[in-house]
């Protein structure tokens, strides 16, 4: 399916040329909707977040006046950085460099010049030269979006009918409960795309088969997509249809159903496990938002992937963010994954603050890393692990100059989407364009 009737090919160059990374970046990276902080990271006026994208260090501010901007963290004398930090949250009266000590209030106005009499007054009275230069953000669903291009559709826009979707979610509710980064030897899009099908379930993650399906219904909604991981019955490809195993009988003790106790089959634990939530909403139960999700989104995983660098995997308790982000050395084969777990908490419920640092990929398993709290899932750890286990090895094979053109089944037509979209953007076609040239095509999904 690569290589189509109008013969686009994914081109394994893609990931690792140098020529290419430098076209993402100005046609991709630089062009579309990014997701940034929380905006619970920023609840006063004075927080700070530093937010690195590749070459760019980003900072979103929390002005006087409520309102949170987007300022480059680059001074305006001569370009040195006003916070150092790569990424994390700061608390700040003015931006003050450390080079030759001009300020700029948090608005990113310049307030202070020493030695003011040996500039041109001309040059200093530019507030188009002088002031911090800003990028737009918006908020939405708990988290501030960003994009670096002045003429970029707004976001609401930009997220189409994805925006209507993840609503029933209540994401804005969510408190973070992990954010770590990963370092991975691999171009973004090797682990973009890993993370883009379900057909490497059957062979990486096998025991997904006891527990649910490995062909994910996928839908494209315009640029965006989603596909759904159905929890709480055994592929159909999985031998024993009746029993039920244990990994069935884990998540019914995660859903407070005695597993002993349960008389009916595999082919019953799905509904019995929505019913167990639905009985939690009938009671009253709103730590969750069960009472605005259908049965399906009670019981399975939606696999949302917003063009071109996000994915939030949504349950009703929990969701998991994913984000790709392109390495700040310009290398197109390393790049930074962001995992940040969030969740509602409960009437009462505190949680640990999280500690972000980075990891190099391969040094520590994942399941070690991540603090889960309450929220430990069993099988969510292990399933990572497998997954960010091979990216540095595809990657490496993608760059053998035996692999020419890779093969896709229906099950990673995503990827075939995502790569699409990539070099049609890089082929100069405008965003707007882009996005009115995608059709939607939705997959049978009876969300039973
Ligand atoms: S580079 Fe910032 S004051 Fe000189
Ligand atoms: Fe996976």
């Amino acid at each position: 399916m690569t290589q189509e009737s109008d013969g686009f090919r994914i081109d394994p160059k893609w990931f690792w040329s140098t020529e290419r990374a430098e076209q993402e970046w100005e046609h991709v990276w630089s062009k579309l909707w990014h997701m940034g902080p929380r905006v619970e990271e920023l609840p006063e006026p004075g927080d700070v977040f530093v937010h690195t994208l590749g070459r760019e260090s980003l900072l979103f501010v929390h002005d006087e006046d409520g309102v949170v901007r987007g300022l480059y963290n680059v001074c305006r004398h001569r370009g040195n950085r006003l916070l150092l930090a790569e990424d994390g949250p700061a608390f700040v009266n003015q931006f003050r460099c450390a080079f030759h000590g001009w300020c700029f209030d948090l608005a990113g106005k310049l307030e202070h010049v020493p030695y003011r009499d040996r500039f041109d007054p001309v040059a200093l009275a530019d507030e188009r030269r002088t002031s911090l230069a800003r990028f737009r953000v918006e908020a939405f669903a708990g988290w501030y979006w960003y994009t670096l291009d002045d003429q970029a559709p707004d976001l609401a826009t930009y997220l189409g009918p994805l925006r209507e979707r993840l609503a029933a979610y209540q994401m804005e509710r969510a408190t973070i409960i992990d954010y770590k980064t990963f370092e991975f030897g691999a171009n973004w899009k090797t682990v973009f795309d890993a993370f883009n099908e379900s057909y490497h379930f059957q062979t990486l993650h096998s025991d997904i088969l006891t527990w649910g399906n490995e062909d994910a219904p996928i839908t494209l909604l315009n640029i965006h997509s989603y596909m759904v991981n159905e929890y709480g019955r055994p592929s159909k490809m999985y031998h024993d249809q009746e029993g039920v195993n244990p990994s069935l009988k884990v998540l019914l003790q995660a859903n407070g159903i005695d597993p002993e106790g349960f008389t009916g089959t595999a082919q019953d634990v799905r509904a019995a496990i929505r019913d167990a939530k639905r009985a939690k909403q009938s009671a009253g139960d709103r730590n969750f938002p069960y009472h605005t999700l259908n049965d399906s989104q009670l019981t399975d995983a939606y696999h949302y992937m917003l063009f071109p660098s996000t994915h939030f995997n949504l349950f009703p308790e929990f969701y998991v963010t994913l984000r790709y982000r392109p390495h700040p050395s310009g290398d197109p084969e390393r790049m930074y994954f962001d995992f940040i777990m969030c969740a509602p908490l409960a009437e009462g419920e505190t949680v640990e603050p999280y500690e972000h640092r980075i990891v190099r990929g391969g040094t520590e398993r994942v399941g070690d890393v991540l603090k889960w709290g309450a929220r430990q899932h069993p099988i969510v750890n292990q399933v990572l692990d497998e997954d960010v286990g091979l990216v540095e090895f595809v990657q490496r094979g993608q760059r053998s100059q035996s692999f020419d053109e890779g093969i896709l089944s229906s099950d990673e037509r995503r990827i075939g989407h995502f790569h699409r979209m990539i070099d049609d953007l890089i082929r100069g076609m405008p965003v707007r364009d882009l996005m009115a040239a995608q059709v939607a095509e939705e997959d049978a999904h009876d969300g039973a």
